[in-house]
Formats: C-alpha cells, structure tokens, sequence
C-alpha cells in the first residue's frame, strides 16, 4: 500500500471511531436489558414513557421531552441552556454506544423526571423506541 493509502485509511478510520465511539451499541444494549428485563423492549412504551408527563421526579421537569423536547430528530437544550444532540438514532448514530454514558445519564434523568431510577425494561423500551424513529 502507498504511503497516501496508508494515511488515508487511517483518517477514515479515526473518522469512524468518532462517529461512533465507545464500547457498546443500540442493538447490544438492548439485548442486555431484554434479558435483565426477561421481555421485548417496545417502541409503543418507549414513546408513552418518552414523551409522558409524570409525577414524582422534579416539578419543572415531567417529562423527557421537557429537555429533550418532542422533536427527538432536532436539538433540544437543558434547563441551563445547553445544546443536547438529538436522541434519535436516525439523526444521531452516536446515541447508546458507551455504556458508562448511557447508564449514568438513565440513573440521572429517569431520577429527575420520575423520582426512581428507570427498570430494565423501561430502559429496553426506550432504546427500542429511539431506534424506531
Ligand atoms: C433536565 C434535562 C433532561 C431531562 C428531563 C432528561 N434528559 Fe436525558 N439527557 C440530558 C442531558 C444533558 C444528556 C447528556 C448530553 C447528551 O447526551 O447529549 C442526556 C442524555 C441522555 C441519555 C444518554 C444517551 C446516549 O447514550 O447518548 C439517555 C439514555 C437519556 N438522556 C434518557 C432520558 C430519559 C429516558 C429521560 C426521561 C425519563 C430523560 N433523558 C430526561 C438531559 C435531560
């Protein structure tokens, strides 16, 4: 292979990692929490936990659409104002691939929007749905 060749495909796959960085993915974690879970994650309670109001968590946050927002394929902002990416797979292939992150951002959010921290299969139903859209 020619040095440019060599350097290339460096590039291009340093390129790949940052897409899509960290240990894990949708599909695999899914599969883990199925398992814990001992059923399907579903699309329909990801979205009904999704983009529900609940009682239980934080007043001024009921829902996690309220960081998240409704349009889960845009941007959406925390309460402070910072940019959060979108959480759908299909406009943010770097969702759910690093499981540190994706277990400690369940803990914190299902915590502030529901008072508790979310089961297996509701993090199974969750992944499932921002999968599905
Ligand atoms: C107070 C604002 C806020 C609320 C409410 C909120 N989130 Fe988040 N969420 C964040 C922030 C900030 C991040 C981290 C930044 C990022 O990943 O872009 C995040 C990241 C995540 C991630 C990490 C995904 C990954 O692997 O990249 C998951 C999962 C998640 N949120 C699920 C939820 C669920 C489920 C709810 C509702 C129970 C919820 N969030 C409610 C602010 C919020």
């Amino acid at each position: 292979m020619k040095y440019r060749h060599v350097l290339a495909t460096l590039v291009a796959a340093t390129m790949a990692t940052t897409v899509v960085a960290g240990d894990t993915s949708p599909a695999q974690l899914l599969k883990k929490f199925e398992a814990q879970a001992g059923t399907s994650g579903s699309p329909e309670r990801g979205r009904a936990l999704f983009t529900g109001t609940h009682t239980g968590g934080k007043p001024d946050t009921p829902s996690c659409t309220t960081c998240h927002t409704t349009n889960l394929k845009g941007r959406g902002k925390t309460r402070a104002g910072k940019v959060i990416e979108p959480m759908a797979l299909s406009a943010n292939p770097s969702r759910f691939s690093d499981s540190a992150k994706v277990a400690k951002w369940f803990r914190r959010n299902c915590r502030t929007v529901l008072g508790r921290e979310c089961t297996p299969g509701e993090k199974a139903d969750v992944i499932a749905f921002l999968s599905s859209i």
